[in-house]
């Protein structure tokens, strides 16, 4: 058994009130506080949710990054998806870290949603089972998980103070779900958000206690957003349980005072501090029994992976946490033998994933590729060589290496095909921060940008050598009062630079000494996530000439409340569009098959900004158009975390969304061109034609309130009430066989209360092995309620040999009978008939059977 409450309730004893309180609040960014009475060392925090960061923003400190969020609900595959956790667990030991701030359970709402890539999908009921997989995965290894953000924050514009307006019932059966799934799966802590829902910001929303403690029996921690507690007294009385960042803020020396005088009574105070001791006690980090959350002993931090026994290719030293001693997922509980993991198998598990994920939306028979018919592939697109592997904002990593499309179909090829590839025009959007591969450190000549921290006099009081014009949270210097980054351009194209410098407060940007801009830019925001991570650049534009060197240098000042971020961008002079594209339609013509990769840039899909469209922009249409035009046998592999109009989609020969994939994204999507793997994936989240066509899109609040006037009716449900028709539906993939759904099976009867199991027999026609998702959705068109047209109520995957028959049995659980009573404030479930639809996603269910639900008294 683990610490129990009893032992818990005596090291509380030992602590005054004003300890107790104290104890509530962050001691640093990312720590917790340590208190030597109880022997309770700081708890360490971190961000993914695709990597773990650990607490340094540095490039030199990398992580394995795996797939983004929606690429993992998009495999539709919990035992995988436990298994990511579990190298998830693994890179948080390696880095010392007792608690990853993962997963992002909100909702793909609006296609517009900044974040789409960092939640799993826009159904309540999938979104739920994944998430509570990555729980499990994590929390198996002893690591904690934080289902964030508690709740309705599912869009970025204003995110600190929007108010969300949200019905009871829609909170209940679509917002809530997700986060009642993660509790049920034991998850340690839940984040409270920085939105408002219905009129109080959700760190002082009643939503913490009821139904989060209360109905659920949570017995966790309640965590802020970082710097969401904006009061004393109305938070410290609500549910929330821990104030972060530190050591500033409202909470801390306040909150000891608030207590002394009465105005938070000591009670809410005492179970706050027994819920961080029960946390800490269950990661070994309270009354001595510490588990030390320094880097593995004996390991190098940062080392590559190296691929494991599952399959992957390539050999490297072993890194990371083999056998690492687990600490068990029930509460407080010890260890009950979670599967050691040996995280140098990462790399390989990671590209698994890639394949498992990847969604084959079109296909006229050109995937998979033969490579033994292949004479030239022509790989195009900014996006083959530089494949976007994660979004932006606090869940961004440094990744060991990227594996790109163009490094996987080279590496698939070599030997047997020859590849060509050609860049095509620059997406449309301004200058990205500063290529290294294309600067010098000034002082060492070796590769990378300088970084220096001056004083008032301009005195270099500290130097080293950074890999990229990004900077974040440079170390702290002492006197400091500029931060300097100095990099020798090595221009390889001569012409009109885009130059500029990211960040808040005073800024200038010299070449070779001339000053190209200065002035004074004040933060037009206080979201950590646009000051510290993504500030605004500031641009200029400067003549260089190919093969000349020019000396840039971009100061900031450090002034307070302007953020830790400094930024310099550069941005070669764009090549002409029709030369650009007549070089890729040449390529395109002259190969066997062309891959041509498209997909959003840094300036789209990132934490703190909603999109304003979904256009991937005229220049990458253009490509796709002009390339698949040019060769039949072309693949368009869409690089994004979320929708984005494809105009082109029935002229490619086939379209393969690839997410962000993360580091190993251009193996496994190799994998999956060549046929090694057939594309798992299954949407996630409708993707609509054109932005217009989508029922939900709204993220800018009116008036600072934010109505989800759609009730229960967003995503597939939304599209199929207005009986418009998506691009692709919810649930939509193809893999490289085809199926034939035979026949559905139901009970006739099932009693309230009670779920039911489906039988779906499927027959592979086609000529490959082959899974397919099975999914089933239930409808009441003759219900008394309002209801969705139709709604996921479960899903299983089976695999098949061709020809073969299997049947799929899915189980249906009670909670998909159940709606929201508002009148009664309690959960019913109606009787009467219901329809079951089994199919391959939400616009395609061949297959329907009826049940009848008969009351019982309790429900
Ligand atoms: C984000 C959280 C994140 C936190 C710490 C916030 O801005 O909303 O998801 O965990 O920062 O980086």
């Amino acid at each position: 058994m683990g610490t129990s409450d009893e032992e818990i309730d005596r090291l509380l004893g030992k602590l005054t009130p004003r300890a107790r309180a104290l104890l509530l609040n962050g001691a640093t960014t990312w720590r917790t506080r340590a208190e030597p009475a109880v022997e309770l060392r700081e708890l360490v925090m971190s961000d993914g949710p695709a990597g773990v960061r650990g607490e340094a923003w540095d490039e030199r400190s990398t992580s394995l990054l795996l797939p983004s969020a929606s690429a993992l609900a998009a495999t539709w595959d919990e035992a995988l998806v436990e298994d990511l956790g579990g190298l998830l667990a693994a890179e948080a030991r390696r880095k010392g870290v007792d608690v990853l701030l993962a997963p992002t359970l909100n909702l793909h709402r609006s296609p517009l949603g900044g974040r789409h890539f960092e939640c799993l999908s826009e159904d309540p009921e999938l979104t739920g089972r994944i998430g509570a997989a990555l729980v499990r995965g994590i929390q198996a290894h002893g690591v904690a998980a934080t289902a964030k953000h508690y709740v309705a924050n599912d869009s970025e514009t204003d995110r600190l103070t929007v108010d969300v307006r949200v019905g009871e019932r829609a909170l209940r059966e679509v917002y809530l779900a997700p986060f009642e799934a993660a509790v049920a799966a034991g998850v340690r802590l839940v984040m409270a958000g920085y939105n408002a829902v219905n009129g109080t910001t959700m760190t002082a929303n009643a939503l913490l206690t009821d139904p989060l403690k209360s109905e659920w029996g949570f017995d966790g921690v309640v965590v802020s957003d970082w710097g969401a507690v904006r009061g004393t007294t109305g938070t410290a009385r609500a549910g929330l349980d821990l104030a972060m960042p530190g050591p500033d803020g409202p909470w801390g020396e306040a909150l000891a005072r608030a207590v002394a005088e009465g105005a938070v009574p000591e009670p809410a105070v005492d179970d706050k501090a027994r819920r961080l001791l029960r946390l800490a006690a269950w990661l070994g980090a309270l009354g001595g029994r510490d588990v030390s959350r320094s880097p593995v002993p004996g390991r190098p931090a940062d080392s590559p992976g190296a691929e494991g026994a599952d399959g992957g290719a390539g050999a490297g030293p072993s890194s990371g946490a083999e056998g690492l001693p687990g600490r068990g997922p029930a509460h407080g509980a010890k260890p009950s033998g979670p599967r050691p993991r040996r995280a140098g198998d990462g790399r390989a598990l990671a590209r698994r994933a890639v394949a498992a994920g990847a969604v084959l939306l079109a296909n006229k028979d050109v995937l998979p590729l033969d490579p033994e018919h292949l004479g030239t592939v022509a790989v195009i697109g900014a996006h083959a060589a530089r494949t976007r592997t994660q979004g932006g904002g606090s869940a961004g990593v440094f990744p060991r290496g990227e594996v790109s499309v163009l490094d996987g179909i080279r590496a698939e090829l070599r030997g047997r095909a020859r590849v060509v590839h050609v860049p095509g025009p620059r997406p449309d959007g301004p200058a990205p921060p500063l290529d290294p591969d294309t600067c010098t450190d000034p002082r060492s000549g070796l590769p990378g940008v300088l970084l220096r921290m001056l004083d008032a006099d301009g005195r270099e009081l500290y130097a080293e050598r950074r890999r990229g014009g990004r900077l974040l949270e440079p170390r702290l210097v002492p006197g400091a009062h500029t931060v300097e980054i100095r990099a020798r351009l090595c221009p390889r194209t001569g012409g009109s630079w885009s130059l500029g410098v990211a960040g808040f407060g005073r800024m200038s940007l010299t070449t070779d000494g001339r000053t190209l801009l200065e002035g004074d830019f004040p933060p037009s925001t206080d979201d950590p996530a646009v000051m510290h991570v993504n500030p605004p650049a500031q641009y200029a534009t400067a003549d260089l000439t190919a093969g000349r060197d020019t000396l840039l240098v971009a100061r900031r000042e450090l002034a307070p409340g302007t953020g830790r971020a400094t930024v310099l961008v550069a941005a070669p002079p764009a090549p002409d569009v029709t030369a650009s594209l007549a070089e890729a339609v040449r390529a395109a013509g002259a190969a066997d098959a062309a891959v041509v990769v498209v997909g959003t840039t840094e300036h789209g899909e990132s934490e703190g900004y909603d999109r304003t469209d979904l256009a991937l922009g005229a220049t990458q249409d253009a490509l796709v158009r002009a390339v698949a035009a040019a060769n039949p046998r072309t693949v368009a592999v869409v690089n994004s975390g979320g929708p984005v109009e494809l105009p082109w989609r029935e002229q490619a020969g086939a379209v393969l969304l690839a997410w962000f994939p993360g580091q190993e994204g251009g193996g496994g999507l190799a994998d999956v061109l060549f046929g090694h793997a057939e594309p798992g994936g299954r949407l996630p989240t409708t993707w609509p034609a054109v932005l217009a066509d989508a029922p939900v899109t709204r993220t800018r609040p009116d008036g600072g309130r934010l109505d989800y006037d759609e009730g229960l009716h967003l995503g597939h449900r939304g599209w199929l009430r207005h009986h418009r028709t998506p691009a692709y539906w919810f649930g939509h993939g193809l893999g490289y066989t085809t199926w034939r759904y035979e026949e559905l099976t139901v009970p006739p009867v099932t009693r309230a209360g009670d779920g039911l199991t489906v039988r779906v027999r499927v027959r592979n026609t086609g000529a490959r092995a082959g899974r397919e998702v099975v999914q089933v959705y239930l409808a009441r068109p003759a219900s008394a309620l309002d209801r969705p047209a139709r709604w996921l109520a479960g899903y299983t995957a089976v695999r098949a040999r061709p020809g073969e028959t299997v049947t799929a049995t899915v189980r249906v659980p009670a909670r998909a009978l159940r709606h929201w009573s508002v009148a009664e404030h309690a959960w019913r479930t109606e009787a009467g008939p219901c329809r079951v639809l089994a199919g391959r996603s939400a616009g395609d269910v061949p297959l329907a059977a009826e049940v009848e639900v008969v009351p019982t008294a309790s429900a």
